[in-house]
Parts: C-alpha cells; sequence; structure tokens
C-alpha cells in the first residue's frame, strides 16, 4: 500500500479496494475520523445555547472550523462562510434567497451552462417556475470551455440577475476560466455563482482574486464529513438578504408576531447545525493544507496521463471510445477525472462487472442528463476520478477488470 493510502483506514479495512469515484466522495483520512470520535467522546453538547463549559467548547470549536474555511478559501470575514448540508444545499438555499428577496422576477435572465449537475440546472427550473424568469444557456464549445465572446454578446442584449456555472463540470472535466466569466458578468450587473464542488478537491480556490458573489462545496469531496456544505457569499449581500428558513438559533429576539434577526452567519443557519461533522472538517481542511494543491496536481495529473495511455491500448483491441472533452492530446485542460462512453455495452452491467473486482468507479450519467444528451447522443458514460490516494496500480487493475468485463458483455 502506497504512504498515502496508509494514512485512510479504508484501505487497510478493504486492502483489495481500488477507489476511482473521488468526483462522488473522497475517503476519509485517519485524522478526520479521529476528530469525530474525539469531540463526540469529549466535548460533544449543542451550541451558542448553552451556560456550560461543553457548549461554550462546541461553540468555540464551530468557530474555529468557520475560521479555517474562511482562511483556505481567502474569504475577507468568518461570517460570509455559511454552514448547509451539502452543494446541492448551498444552491438550493442561494436560489431561494434570490427569490424571496426579490431580485429574481418575472423576465428576468438566469445564465447557466448545459453542462451543469443537476444541482445547478433544477433550482434555477424551480425558481423560473415560481417567477416568470428565463434560464439561458451560457455558450459552450464542444469541451466545455464558455466561449467568453460570445457569452459577452449574450449578457450585453439580455442581462441578467445571475450568472451560475460550474468551475469545473463533474463528467467532462475541462478547467474553466472563471475569472474570465466573472469579470464579464460583473460588466453587466449580474451576480456571479460558482460551484467548486469539484474544483475545490483540485485547485486553490481564492473567493477575492476571483472577486465572485457566492461559492458552493461540499466538505464530503474534499476528505470531510459527509452532510457539511458551504455557501460562501459576500458579507454586503448576505447582509442585505432575509433568511429562507427559521426557527432556532437565528434571532436576537422573538414574539409571537415576528422576529429580529441574529446577525452573519447565524441569521442563516437556523436550527440545530451538524455540529460534529462542521467541527472535523477543520481536520480536513488541514489535512488538504498539509498535502498541498501543488502535490494532489503532481499526482493527479501523472494519473490522467497514464490513463490516456491505457485508454490508447485499450483502443488497440476495441476500436475507438469516445472521450467526454478533451483528449490525449491536452491532458493540462482537464483536471481530476474521466469520462467515456462505451457504445453497444451497458453501462450498468459494466459498472456492476468492475464492482466485483472491487474496483468503485461511477457510470451513468452522473446527475448531468443534459451534458449527456448534448454531447454524447444521451449515452451513459464511465467516469473514473482521481483522489491524492491513487497510484498507476490503481490505474493498471481498472483498465485490466475493464478489458476483461468488456470481452465477456461483447
Ligand atoms: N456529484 C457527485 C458525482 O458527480 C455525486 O458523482
Amino acid at each position: 500500500m502506497n504512504t498515502i493510502k496508509s494514512q485512510f483506514p479504508i484501505f487497510e479495512n478493504n486492502p483489495d479496494l481500488i477507489y476511482l469515484d473521488n468526483s462522488a466522495s473522497a475517503q476519509k483520512p485517519k485524522q478526520v475520523i479521529d476528530a469525530l470520535t474525539d469531540y463526540y467522546s469529549k466535548y460533544y453538547s449543542n451550541i451558542n445555547r448553552g451556560t456550560y463549559d461543553l457548549s461554550i467548547k462546541s461553540s468555540q470549536l464551530v468557530d474555529d472550523s468557520r475560521k479555517s474555511i474562511q482562511e483556505f478559501i481567502n474569504a475577507k470575514y468568518a461570517e460570509e462562510i455559511i454552514f448547509t448540508r451539502g452543494t446541492t444545499d448551498s444552491i438550493n438555499k442561494l436560489s431561494l434567497l434570490l427569490f424571496f428577496n426579490g431580485i429574481i422576477k418575472e423576465n428576468d435572465y438566469i445564465y447557466i451552462t448545459e453542462f451543469e449537475h443537476h444541482s445547478n440546472i433544477l433550482p434555477w427550473q424551480n425558481i423560473v417556475k415560481m417567477t416568470g424568469a428565463k434560464i439561458q444557456k451560457i455558450p459552450l464549445n464542444e469541451f466545455g470551455e464558455i466561449q467568453l465572446d460570445k457569452f459577452e454578446e449574450m449578457i450585453k442584449k439580455t442581462g441578467a440577475k445571475i450568472v451560475s456555472f460550474t468551475g469545473l463540470s463533474n463528467v467532462i472535466g475541462t478547467i474553466q476560466d472563471i475569472k474570465s466569466v466573472i469579470e464579464i458578468s460583473k460588466k453587466y450587473n449580474a451576480l456571479t455563482a460558482v460551484d467548486v464542488a469539484q474544483l475545490i478537491c483540485h485547485s486553490k480556490i481564492d473567493v477575492q482574486a476571483l472577486d465572485c458573489d457566492f461559492i458552493s462545496f461540499s466538505m464530503h469531496k474534499l476528505y470531510g464529513p459527509t452532510g457539511v456544505g458551504v455557501l460562501y457569499g459576500k458579507k454586503e449581500l448576505l447582509e442585505r438578504y432575509s433568511p429562507v428558513d427559521f426557527g432556532g438559533d437565528m434571532i436576537k429576539s422573538a414574539t409571537f408576531s415576528s422576529c429580529e434577526l441574529a446577525e452573519l452567519p447565524e441569521k442563516f443557519e437556523a436550527g440545530t447545525i451538524n455540529i460534529a461533522d462542521i467541527i472535523a472538517s477543520k481536520s480536513a481542511i488541514d489535512f488538504v493544507s498539509n498535502f498541498g494543491y501543488e502535490n494532489i496536481q503532481k499526482i493527479e495529473n501523472e494519473l490522467i496521463k497514464y490513463s490516456f495511455e491505457k485508454i490508447s491500448d485499450l483502443e488497440k483491441s476495441i476500436g475507438k471510445i469516445q472521450i467526454i472533452g478533451y483528449g490525449k492530446e491536452h491532458p493540462e485542460k482537464r483536471s481530476g477525472l474521466i469520462s467515456f462512453v462505451l457504445t453497444g455495452i451497458s453501462s450498468f452491467d459494466i459498472g456492476n462487472l468492475l464492482g466485483n473486482d472491487k474496483i468503485c468507479v461511477r457510470t451513468g450519467f452522473h446527475c448531468a442528463e443534459p451534458l449527456h444528451q448534448s454531447i454524447c447522443e444521451g449515452k451513459p458514460s464511465i467516469r473514473i476520478s482521481f483522489g491524492l490516494y491513487n497510484d498507476k496500480e490503481d490505474i493498471d487493475k481498472f483498465f485490466a477488470s475493464l478489458q476483461k468485463n468488456i470481452q465477456r458483455l461483447i
């Protein structure tokens, strides 16, 4: 076992495991698991409500976690970090905030791409239903890159209330020029929201350098616990909006007929939040920070190149494979994953057979059906996605099993 895997107990307990489904969720290092056990064993209580030591300690640990995330994405203020249940929850919350606060109204334009995860399409469809606003497709090329000139032409004509797009698609894996998209959007007074659920696992996010209004991500893809998401929003915007969830811990005072809202971030965190997982999220942030994005990219970029070599070998026996996005000529234009289509072979069957060999990959539409409809005639794909613990041996085993199982199915 490589030394990185040895920091992840799952590999010790499952020595044959080949885990290449990191875009769906990443495995957890021991320090994250220990942080959870430690917290539940030594400090657990509810937060912001108790006058006793355990509650004061728990509240402090949540504040520490928020601060570590603030520093990690270089947000200006800790209160710009709103804890949610995950990326999906963050984008839903954002869309509802814009609806209930009257920002998006009838005939307004919402710009999204066709290559979004469903979580960045369906919440906006819902807003369209409620308001009569319109969704406009941000123009892309076949590799999923936003066509900046065309995009500017369109937004100049229509205006937009929000431009919401992924920094790195969970299917196509193309690196996007986020900064330019944000600059153009701002020129036409649109709010900007970037889904960095995938991107933040591979590249440093600096919200001040990007100057985006909102970003969303989940801790479980970033080697942290499940059930914790982040909605970052610029303080001056969040301060202006009323919340969409109401209940305990989000007010200063309440009468039977009205309430005075708490300050940020509590205003947006009604009820008991996911205290333990939020606290353990700090360990995941520390883990990734210590490991370093440079090292993550070095490992993953090598695996991308190596996988393309193996795909070329496989093509010698089964014929041309359709790669979604940039192919072997431009490995530097993608990050973290490769998806491809095996025509005439059921993705469900191949996924099952790979699973029998203890190989974990995702097959199907990866919660991005419109992308598959637009780019590969609605055919499902197979996706291998890399984490910092993967190595060439994982790739060898995946392709050996894939080749063997394709022979069984054709
Ligand atoms: N968004 C996750 C994926 O792409 C679940 O698999």
